[in-house]
């Protein structure tokens, strides 16, 4: 199980990687577009299970993956033990529950007294609490940056922050995939919250269309493209409920060359449809095959909070990526501690699987 923190001057490392080299030729392409037959879901109104099997040659694989964000000017994961960890976003030192922090702190007390920003409550991943604030009251939000796009931190009831810093890697591997396409690139990017991402491609030259449930995380996103001074840039935002987005796009005949998506272990669309990770992913992933374009560069999922491991996800989207050549690779999203001020110890924030064209 892993749980989400941040960080981000990422270092993609891979340690012990396992590849084959299977990859599909070209043609066995005809496969992409399965004949849909799909169960519906009487809780979730969305077609789940009895997937039929994709024909066509595995792609390639790539795991163990392990993908590290270590400390910048913009972030570090100062230190972690007896279940908390000590980050700093921006100018702000802040505390939050990690369970996963077994060990000690290594830096003195007087480190961690030094917080701006101390998160309390419900020890669970997802739980609700309050910030205190030990030093000065400080405002919802306060100026971040990330490589160079300016945005806006938040002190959530939820814990979190208004970004993942973990997912920096993902966002430069699809930032290099826009800048180095030499064409038009079109991206989705489901379960978008406040925008980071979308920001990344949406500067790095792609048509974006971000699609979340929140009305609340949409109005930040938008707030996020402003402070960035990106409100140039082409950007759909949709406040929607991620499953029917994709299924609409499959039937409206819209496709996309990058997908990302983020899904919690749990949520709810805006009109109240649930959403159940295990019960929806397949269906999911099958649904953004479908409106994947003709020359694709990469579908990058995230997985986090949840009991699995990355072999599940990266047998699923094998499976579903089936016939569409290129490579799935998947492991780990972690961070490190800043080695220059701490210990230098790791916390896995989430799963990943990313099928990434040839
Ligand atoms: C952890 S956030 C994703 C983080 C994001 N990828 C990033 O890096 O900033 C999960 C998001 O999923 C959204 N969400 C939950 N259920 C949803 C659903 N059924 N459809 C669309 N979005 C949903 C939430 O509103 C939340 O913003």
């Amino acid at each position: 199980m892993t749980s989400r923190s941040g960080n981000r001057r990422k270092r993609d490392k891979t340690r012990s990687p396992r590849t084959t080299a299977k990859a599909a030729p070209p043609k066995a392409r005809q496969a992409k577009k399965p004949t849909p037959n799909l169960e519906k879901s009487a809780d979730t109104g969305s077609a789940t299970r009895r997937l039929p099997r994709p024909d066509g040659v595995l792609p390639e694989e790539a795991l163990p993956l392990i993908l590290e964000v270590a400390g910048n000017a913009d972030y570090a994961l100062l230190d972690s033990g007896d279940g908390l960890k000590l980050e700093r976003y921006g100018p702000y030192r802040v505390v939050r529950p990690e369970g996963q922090a077994l060990w000690r702190p290594a830096l003195p007390q007087s480190e961690w007294e030094a917080a701006d920003a101390i998160f309390t409550g419900d020890t669970d991943e997802e739980g609700m609490g309050r910030w205190r604030f030990p030093k000065a009251a400080l405002g919802e939000t306060w100026p971040m940056k990330h490589d160079g796009i300016n945005f806006l931190g938040r002190f959530t009831s939820f814990r979190h922050v208004g970004v993942f810093p973990e997912q920096a890697t993902h966002w430069r591997h699809m930032a290099e995939s826009i800048e180095s396409a030499g064409r038009p690139v079109r991206v989705l990017n489901l379960f978008g919250y406040t925008g980071i991402a979308s920001l990344v491609a949406a500067r790095a030259g792609a048509e974006v269309t971000h699609v979340d449930a929140s009305k609340k995380a949409v109005g930040w996103a938008r707030e996020n493209q402003l402070m960035a001074g990106l409100e140039d840039k082409p950007i759909r935002w949709i406040v929607e409920d991620a499953m029917k987005f994709v299924e609409r796009e499959g039937r409206r005949g819209n496709q996309y060359d990058i997908i990302l998506l983020d899904p919690p272990a749990f949520g709810r669309g805006p009109k109240g449809e649930v959403w159940q990770l295990f019960e929806g992913l397949p269906s999911m992933v099958a649904g953004c095959r479908d409106i994947l374009s003709d020359k694709p560069l990469a579908m990058v999922l995230t997985a986090y909070s949840i009991r699995a491991s990355f072999y599940a996800i990266h047998a699923l989207m094998r499976e579903r990526m089936a016939g569409m050549g290129g490579r799935v690779e998947s492991g780990e999203l972690i961070i490190r501690e800043d080695e220059t001020v701490g210990a230098g110890r790791a916390i896995s924030t989430s799963l990943f699987s990313r099928w990434v064209a040839a």
